[in-house]
């Protein structure tokens, strides 16, 4: 069963995909984790395996922007951070075969992305299939790609929220898995409803990871 403290009443949905995905092992699932940037949901992550709410662990954060803050993070939690500058990449594969070498080196099984900026091809997805998860700051399937936040509140939707899914070549267009609804009020500007829909992501990440690191 999922740890109780993860969940609470706020309106969020669970598909029965995720069960799919699951990882059927009792040790602890080996994650990598991606981000970009601030790193604040890398960082749930660590704390709910550090409260036992995930059997998981943490065996590499990728990051790919020298300036990320999520590198910080994983130095304050003891764990090992790569630097792999898609700037240094002829292309997108090549930058893809980079992440799969140090996933595999790492012995990473299942990733997750935490504030990945950057599009996937399938030299990444062939390596880890149906083993990749993302975190969107939207209910998809509206407002994919850049700046989901500012989409919602230009199209004037009452509801927005987050998704987590499976990462598929499609930008955010995998399976959903797991999503939960946020009201946009009337006075909200891109960086107060940004705050209140990460509160919903550093709940809904965590249940996710957890869900699929327990056994079939
Ligand atoms: C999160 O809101 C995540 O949903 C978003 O970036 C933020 C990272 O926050 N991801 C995307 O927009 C991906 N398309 P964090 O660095 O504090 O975890």
């Amino acid at each position: 069963m999922i740890h109780d403290s993860l969940i609470n009443t706020t309106a969020s949905l669970i598909s029965p995909d995720i069960y799919n995905c699951q990882v059927s092992s009792d040790k602890p699932l080996k994650l990598g984790i991606m981000a970009s940037g601030n790193g604040s949901n890398f960082e749930v992550i660590a704390q709910a395996i550090a409260e036992g709410k995930i059997n998981a662990q943490i065996q590499v954060l990728i990051y790919n922007n020298p300036e990320a803050k999520a590198a910080a993070r994983a130095e304050k939690w003891g764990v090992e951070a790569v630097l792999l500058n898609h700037r240094d990449c002829k292309n997108r594969e090549k930058f893809d075969s980079k992440i799969v070498q140090t996933l595999q080196q790492y012995d990473v099984e299942f990733v997750i992305m935490a504030g990945w900026m950057r599009l996937v091809t399938q030299v990444l997805i062939d390596a880890f299939p149906n083993r990749i998860i993302n975190i969107h700051p939207s209910l998809l399937p509206s407002f994919k790609g850049v700046q989901a936040v500012e989409q919602a509140i230009a199209a004037k939707v009452k509801i927005t929220g987050c998704s987590v899914h499976l990462v598929s070549l499609e930008v955010d267009s995998g399976e959903i898995l797991i999503q939960s609804a946020v009201p946009v009020l009337a006075n909200d500007t891109s960086e107060t409803l940004h705050a209140r829909i990460q509160v919903q992501e550093h709940r809904i990440l965590p249940m996710a990871i957890s869900l699929l690191s327990q056994r079939k």
